[in-house]
């Protein structure tokens, strides 16, 4: 699905896809330098983060394992509450190892700190996050983020893995909506 695709659905396109693909490069190359010679569980958060997760670790030259949760935030509308469920849980034990969870964006931060929080719980050598993108005028909570792909404004975005109403997952880009969507 394209820009010419969507009719006046589109507002704007905020990170084209040679936006992405360059600061997908860029974020793999580290990755791999900072773990050199490890073993890394890389964790993606579903539905969202499905197209980060596909994009970088195609870029890794670093073997890694895969593995998926999906968490649900608790609360009214669309705003989280930080107080999540789990509804899919990892098929992996995390003792002793190197976790980096992807995510596709960081809002208020606090599904993430949640989920840090799970995470060390279960006895993992090192546990960090990579996201594509993040809010950071949205931050209810400091997370500390080691891979960020671009900080954004704090406007709603579609695209590249997020929805609204569960379309737009599918924009190779990301954008934000005209308002008539939104009221329809
Ligand atoms: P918090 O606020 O806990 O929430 O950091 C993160 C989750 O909220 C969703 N989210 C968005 N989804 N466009 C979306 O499609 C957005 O602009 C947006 N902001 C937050 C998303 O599921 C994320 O994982
Ligand atoms: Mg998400």
């Amino acid at each position: 699905m394209n820009p010419a695709d969507m009719g006046d659905d589109l507002e704007r396109v905020l990170l084209t896809e040679e936006q992405i693909n360059t600061r997908l490069d860029e974020l793999a190359q580290q990755i791999d330098a900072d773990y050199a010679g490890k073993d890394v569980l890389v964790v993606g958060v579903l539905k969202g983060a499905v197209m980060v997760m596909a994009d970088l670790v195609r870029r890794l030259h670093n073997s890694v394992e895969m593995d998926w949760m999906a968490v649900s935030s608790y609360g009214s509308g669309t705003k989280s509450s930080g107080v999540v469920r789990i509804l899919k849980d990892l098929d992996t034990d995390l003792i002793g190892r190197h976790v980096l969870i992807v995510e596709d964006i960081i809002d208020s931060g606090l599904t993430l700190s949640w989920l840090l929080a799970n995470l060390r719980s279960r006895g993992p050598e090192s546990v960090e996050i990579a996201t594509m993108l993040r809010k950071p005028d949205a931050a209810k909570v400091e997370v500390d983020v080691r891979y960020v792909g671009f900080d954004i404004p704090n406007e709603f975005v579609v695209g590249y893995g997020l929805d609204y109403a569960e379309k737009y997952r599918n924009l190779p880009f990301v954008g934000t909506l005209a308002p008539h969507v939104y009221s329809a």
